[in-house]
């Protein structure tokens, strides 16, 4: 019995069993009484069969979560027992006719709610997460996005407790109630899936503005926060409303309701939902000032904010036909709001960091037991698959899309998409082939990408004839085997390459084969289709230098034969702003990786001349965008340096970056110490792209400076620290000070502490900067911090913030005899039983186990399945490791 309960516990779920629903929902109506302990959800459906007959063949079943049953109606008739089957996870009608009404009563506790999933309790307020199996845990109802329905909803709570009654859509009434209670109904006039269903009830303070649409329509914004940090919410509307006017001037999309809704709260699993008309945000996404945000918290905000606006359209007009779909609002929001920032920010510089966070996050996630195609085929717990995969690739896709058919065909092909399918659920392949009809185009093979998994690499090779002054590229592509598939079929690459001359200049470019190729004269855009091709370029005068792969245009590893002094040149010289940063990395990666060899050889190591005086041109150099400076004097990653290992070691990436980080700042201290003194800020806090430059340059500076290990700098460093006047400056020194064991780091976090002890999203900064020191001390902190007033295992933002952050800091979480891998393991453990979701994400820090040496595997083998032996494991946290021990 408890093994059957496993195996449905633990069931997989397949793309190639999708069935449409027996029953589709006409309208719901929802009434809910709210009370911490046991609120009441009277709901009524209206209810029709989805075949030309239903009566007698189908049974009708819905989902069910954690609820008690108190009353059961048909046509108004209550059911007797015999009529329905129970269990802990749904509700089975039979038989029922082929139109009828159902009348469900359930009760619910929203306190006893850890999972934060369905309606639960945040700093005494009432909010739901129904995304993506929510609404189960609300009502029995048929939780999946296909079906979709017209919501009522009712809202009944005590009116000093819960002032604000919300739902989505429009306001439709309200009024007081006897027993100090008040009520507002809602009504959202667009069909919707239940996963897009919100309430929220409490005292929350608002904040309004108001936004006239292209067609002149006024729309109400409102942004509900707790009452203190009513002072913290300009920015989030500000961002709210560049987000409306972009998405009308880029996809000529506009606001359907007449208000728009924010909710900020503390206790959130993911960053933000889009709840039709009803946005509830994590409270880290919406509250800033200068004083408690940083430049990088502004710009998350104007991100998630525009995303979720977005996703109106790219997600609720538009909905997914089921989970296996999810990127197909996901993939393409992330493309949206990453777009949205380019316009908003520096282009170059947001392209670098969000190329950063796949090769960082996705390529690995590629190469681990857990690899997924972006349209998945299967998984036992969707939760598990809201991933960097179906975000970042998938968004890479919608990206690359977009350089195929160009900006107008690709504005075609979304055209189409909105109106063909508005008010429907629909798939990938829906999305594919409206871009195929409006460019009357195939992109068959393109498909491809949305089925296999795996980082293709691409080998490039190049020959220069100079009696026929024609240039040769050769691209070769092959894609690792991933679980459950071993062979690839070639991908559909679009390459965009230029060449240079020997003074750095663009030649002029034409393509002497096919006909589809497409060229700016400086760029041109190879579609790789084979598995090896050849592209000739004639008339080139002199033998160039290529640029492959400009502005990222494929999510692919790239293997060429250029030479470190090629590398030098294109950093230099590279009129495409992506890859003058990439030449730079790349060289970086290769000294790195030289370094690491030096380290496990026992060898002194030694800074390459070359590279100190590149480093120290761009140092100089006085760009323009100083955010972008910042980024090329930037080492790459110590988790990017592990993916070139065969077996990874932490230690030996750890001291060669130290190593370098040092000597530069060795060598070149005088310059960094004049940029950090040119590069302060004057005048007020601003957060224009200027301001945001120089105070990356600037504290970049600090943070090589302090390498240094001198009393001096520390000195200065603490000066910024105290005289701060916005936390983007005080955060970066805090960060830099607490490497180092002295005085400072001690004086700077107690008093950090004592500042901001009251402010929860501060109070994050100060627990991650701790769990992401170098310190060796750093795992005996992060325990003790456990205990701080300031942690809690049950908010999530906590739990990343100490914990997350500490399995992030390789070294420490890495260290040699696996103190971290058995804490991190404690706290999975721990965190299981009340969030499986967020234990989930944690326990991903195990799945590249394979990749380290014998000692570390072994180690953290033992870790996972001590992990798996544990008894009541989640359904979430069992699939990864799961997987991961396979
Ligand atoms: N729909 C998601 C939020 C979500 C995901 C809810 C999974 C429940 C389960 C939302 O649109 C989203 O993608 N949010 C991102 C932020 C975004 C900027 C990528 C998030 O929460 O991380
Ligand atoms: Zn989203």
């Amino acid at each position: 019995m408890q093994e059957q309960r496993d195996m449905e516990k633990h069931k997989t779920i397949h793309l190639k069993d999708y069935r449409p629903p027996d029953y589709l929902i006409e309208t719901v109506n929802l009434e809910f009484d709210l009370d911490e302990k046991r609120t009441t959800v009277k709901s009524l459906f209206t209810v029709v069969c989805n075949h030309d007959k239903c009566e007698g063949i189908h049974p009708f079943v819905l989902n069910g979560k954690d609820l008690v049953l108190k009353s059961l109606k048909l046509d108004g008739r209550p059911l007797a027992e015999h009529e329905f089957k129970i269990d802990d996870h749904s509700l089975t009608l039979l038989p029922v006719p082929n139109r009828f009404v159902l009348e469900i009563e359930t009760e619910i506790n929203p306190s006893a709610n850890s999972e934060l999933s369905g309606l639960y309790l945040s700093g005494g307020n009432f909010c739901t997460q129904c995304e993506a199996e929510g609404f189960r845990k609300i009502t029995y109802y048929p939780d999946r996005p296909d079906v979709m329905a017209r919501f009522f909803t009712t809202l009944v709570g005590d009116q000093a407790k819960y002032p604000v009654l919300l739902s989505n859509g429009n306001l439709i009434g309200s009024g007081q109630l006897k027993d100090g209670k008040h009520f507002a109904k809602w009504h959202d006039p667009f069909p919707k899936p239940a996963y897009l269903f919100a309430l929220v009830a409490g005292d929350l303070a608002r904040i309004r503005d108001t936004f006239i649409t292209m067609s002149g329509k006024k729309v109400d914004l409102s942004i509900y926060v707790q009452q203190h940090n009513r002072d913290k919410c300009a920015y989030a509307m500000e961002s709210l409303k560049l987000a409306m006017k972009w998405d009308e001037e880029t996809y000529g999309r506009e606001y359907d309701l007449d208000t728009f809704m924010i909710v900020a709260v503390d206790d959130f699993n993911m960053g933000a939902m889009e709840n039709k008309g009803l946005n509830i945000f994590n409270s880290k996404y919406v509250l800033a000032k200068p004083e408690t945000a940083t430049d990088a918290d502004f710009q998350g905000i104007m991100g998630v904010v525009g995303h979720e606006y977005f996703h109106n359209w790219s997600g609720d007009r538009v909905t997914c036909r089921d989970w296996f779909q999810l990127s197909l609002k996901e993939g393409f929001t992330v493309f949206r709001d990453q777009h949205f920032m380019e316009d908003m920010t520096s282009p170059g510089v947001k392209r670098i960091s969000d190329v950063n966070v796949l090769r960082v996050h996705q390529f690995r996630e590629d190469a681990s037991p857990m690899a997924h195609p972006v349209r998945p085929e299967s998984y036992v717990e969707i939760n598990n698959f809201y991933t960097v995969t179906v975000y970042n690739k998938g968004a890479e896709l919608i990206r690359m899309l977009r350089t195929i058919l160009g900006p107008a065909g690709f504005r075609k092909g979304t055209d189409l998409y909105f109106s063909r399918h508005d008010g429907q659920a629909v798939t990938i392949d829906d999305f594919l082939k409206a871009m195929e009809d409006a460019n009357n185009t195939d992109l068959g093979q393109f498909q491809r990408w949305y089925a296999q998994a795996g980082t293709p690499e691409l080998q490039v090779t190049r020959a220069y004839n100079a009696k026929t002054k024609t240039y040769a590229l050769t691209i070769k592509q092959t894609c690792p085997p991933t679980p459950g598939q071993p062979a690839k079929e070639p991908f559909h690459i679009p390459v965009a390459v230029g060449l240079l001359d020997n003074y750095g200049r663009d030649l002029p470019l034409t393509l002497d084969r096919g006909t589809d190729q497409q060229a700016d004269s400086s760029t041109i855009v190879l579609h790789l289709r084979k598995e090896e091709e050849t592209f000739f370029f004639p008339g080139v005068p002199e033998k160039p230098v290529p640029s492959i792969l400009r502005h990222f245009s494929a999510p692919v590893k790239v293997k060429s034969d250029l030479t470190d002094d090629e590398h030098l040149f294109l950093m230099a010289n590279d009129s495409d702003e992506f890859n003058r940063w990439d030449a730079g990395q790349q060289l970086a990666v290769n000294l790195l990786l030289n370094l690491v060899k030096d380290y496990q050889h026992g060898k002194t190591p030694k800074l390459d001349r070359n590279f100190v005086s590149a480093f120290n041109k761009t140092l100089v150099s006085g760009m323009p965008d100083k955010a972008f400076q910042t980024v090329a004097l930037s080492l790459p990653a110590e988790t990017y340096l592990a993916d070139f290992m065969h077996v990874i070691d932490p230690t030996a990436i750890f001291e060669a970056r130290r190593f370098v980080q040092k000597t530069l700042a060795t060598e070149l201290k005088e310059t960094f110490l004049a940029i950090y003194y040119t590069n302060q800020d004057t005048g007020p806090y601003r957060v224009d792209q200027a301001s945001i430059g120089r105070r990356s340059l600037k504290n970049i500076c600090l943070a090589y400076l302090m390498e240094l290990d001198e009393p001096g700098i520390r000195k200065l460093c603490m000066e910024q620290y105290r005289n701060a006047e916005n936390m983007t400056d005080r955060v970066a020194s805090l960060a830099t000070l607490a490497n180092f064991d002295c005085t400072e780091r001690s004086d700077a976090l107690a008093s950090f502490y004592e500042t901001w002890k009251h402010d929860p999203l501060v109070m994050d900064k100060w627990l991650s900067i701790q769990a992401l020191s170098r310190l060796t001390t750093t795992l005996n902190t992060v325990k003790l911090l456990m205990a701080d007033p300031a942690f809690s295992l049950k908010n999530p933002n906590k739990v990343r913030a100490l914990i997350g952050a500490f399995s992030s800091n390789t070294v420490r979480f890495h260290a040699p005899e696996g103190e971290g891998y058995v804490f991190l393991a404690d706290q999975v453990l721990a965190i299981n039983t009340l969030n499986p979701q967020i234990a989930a994400r944690l326990v991903s820090a195990f799945t590249m186990w394979k990749r380290y040496d014998e000692k570390r595997k072994a180690l953290m083998k033992a870790e996972l399945e001590r992990i798996l032996a544990a008894p009541k494991l989640s359904r979430d946290v069992h699939e990864i490791v799961s997987k991961s021990l396979a």
